[in-house]
């Protein structure tokens, strides 16, 4: 195992999740940890994250300082290496200037572990304020760039290393073998971790945690808090009680088809909420998106309270939150909630502890989880579906009507893109209703009806993305078949929007 202190730096996650890449365990842990329970946890090497602060910032991060003693190889990251530094008597100073983007290192140790068989010169990714200026005692430089000249510095005797710059981003050219070089050349960790021994290590986390005492989870037909709950739900059986408030918003079959694969094959005990009512006349005339996005989240915690309070001797709640929805530093597996991320917006006087086990993961990670714990593919692998759900994608005032014709038009969407192969190709696709009718002819009558649009977009993370070139003749299908079989459409439109300028949602 290899343990990452977390410094802040914005990469952190991901350089846990390299070294799981490499069939290591690696899990990020708070700065505050002392010696002595790193000790007891006894990983092979320990990664010091990089971060925003300045070593001599008045509340700066820091370290146990019995930890440089423990005798374990310390890799230090950009201000992990700058600690380091500070730490053991070396200097560190602000740069000239603030070095961001890539830059040209020289490594002038040909010796050095941590470069080994690698060419001398290579490009890697900088993002710094302050550097090491002098390296400690018994420290020695290995590599060097014309802004940073101690780039990486190393005490092979007592396997202390630094670099300046950011290995576990893709930027850097050989990030990959310098973390691979600490991992296993220089911490001698083996590669023998996988997602099976995640499970095992959760399940006895999870029971270890829970004791005899009661979890309370709240379903919302999405993927994580459904592997969460079938993860739970192999730990602690039915000490778990799971809540699914429907709120009318999911497509079409959806919430059958999350009850039917976590209630009847995976045997969880769900109480489900068929709130659809009442969100439908919470927002009732209600146009604006933003207001919209509002009523249903605090509806969704009302809903879900309502519920919970009825229940009695819970103690624990257990919540899908995934690495990147990690803002503070603390990977304990039970924390009393605070205020500010009170997630489930719990009234005060109920005093539950969170159980958050994929706080660790990514969401491909958590694809990977949930098949193997068994769960359907449809299941694991549906596309994005956004919070909100349907209650964006019809535009404006929302309708019981409007909603019918979105679910039935976004299932021959579906069915279509499936049809045609082209399910992994197209990274979301759904239907949104804008409101607007206009003139059509059916038969011999004059129609006026409603558009219905289609948006399809491949994309990598959401952040940016394309819209999606499907062929001709299956846009035709599904616009055929959207006007034969859905009530009241009689035009359909295509999207050819990127983001930017266009968001993927309408809303
Ligand atoms: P946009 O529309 O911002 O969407 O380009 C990017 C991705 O995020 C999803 N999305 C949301 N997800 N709550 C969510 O959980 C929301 O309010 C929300 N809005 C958009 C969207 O489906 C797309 O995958």
């Amino acid at each position: 195992k290899i343990i990452v202190l977390d410094y802040g730096s914005q990469y952190n996650q991901l350089i846990t999740r390299r070294i799981r890449d490499f069939g290591v365990y690696s899990e990020l842990l708070p700065n505050t940890i002392t010696a002595a329970e790193v000790k007891k946890m006894n990983p092979q090497g320990i990664i010091f994250s990089g971060g925003p602060m300045s070593v001599y910032d008045e509340n700066a991060f820091s370290v146990d300082p019995e930890i440089f003693k423990l005798g374990i190889p310390i890799l230090g990251i950009c201000y992990g290496m700058q600690l380091m530094a500070y730490k053991l008597g070396g200097r560190v100073e602000s740069a000239d200037n603030r070095e961001y983007g890539k830059a040209q290192i020289e490594v002038t140790d040909a010796k050095s572990p941590l470069f080994k068989d690698l060419p001398a010169s290579q490009s890697v990714w900088m993002s710094h304020g302050d550097l090491v200026r002098e390296v400690p005692t018994g420290f020695h430089v290995v590599a060097t760039s014309k802004n940073a000249p101690i780039s990486s510095f190393a005490n092979d005797e007592k396997k202390m290393y630094g670099i300046q710059f950011h290995a576990e981003v893709r930027n850097t050219e050989y990030g990959n073998e310098i973390l691979r070089h600490f991992t296993f050349d220089i911490a001698g960790a083996r590669s023998n971790w996988s997602m099976n021994d995640f499970i095992d290590q959760q399940i006895a986390k999870i029971r270890e945690t829970v004791g005899d005492k009661k979890v309370l989870l709240g379903l919302s037909g999405g993927v994580d808090s459904s592997v969460v709950g079938v993860l739970l739900h192999k730990a602690i059986g039915d000490q778990l009680t799971s809540i699914f408030v429907d709120h009318g918003l999911l497509r079409k079959n959806e919430a059958d088809q999350v009850m039917a694969s976590l209630e009847g094959k995976f045997g969880l005990n769900i109480i489900k909420v068929d709130a659809s009512k009442r969100f439908l006349d919470k927002l009732s005339g209600v146009t604006d998106p933003e207001q919209k996005r509002k009523i249903i989240g605090k509806e969704f915690i009302e809903v879900f309270n309502d519920e919970a309070i009825k229940l009695d001797g819970i103690d624990f709640l257990a919540q899908g939150t995934l690495y990147t929805d990690v803002i503070e530093s603390g990977t304990s597996t039970a924390q009393t909630i605070k205020s500010h991320h009170n997630v489930g917006g719990l009234p005060k006087e109920m005093h539950f502890k969170l159980i958050e086990p994929l706080r660790t993961l990514f969401k491909d990670e958590v694809r990977e989880l949930g098949e193997r714990l068994g769960m359907p593919s449809e299941l694991v692998w549906r596309q994005p579906f956004p919070g909100p759900g349907l209650g964006i994608r019809v535009i404006g005032a929302i309708t019981e009507d409007k909603l019918q014709i979105v679910r039935d038009s976004d299932l021959i969407l579906r069915e279509e893109i499936k049809n045609a192969g082209l399910e992994r190709e197209v990274w979301q696709y759904f239907t949104v209703l804008p409101g607007i009718r206009s003139v059509g002819v059916m038969g011999d009558g004059r129609t006026y009806d409603y558009t219905v649009g289609i948006r399809a977009v491949t994309s990598i993370d959401g952040m940016t993305a394309d819209f999606a070139k499907i062929p001709w003749d299956v846009l035709q299908k599904i616009s055929v078949r959207i006007v034969d079989e859905v009530g009241h459409v009689n035009r359909v439109v295509y999207d050819i929007t990127s983001k930017p300028p266009a968001t993927i949602e309408w809303e």
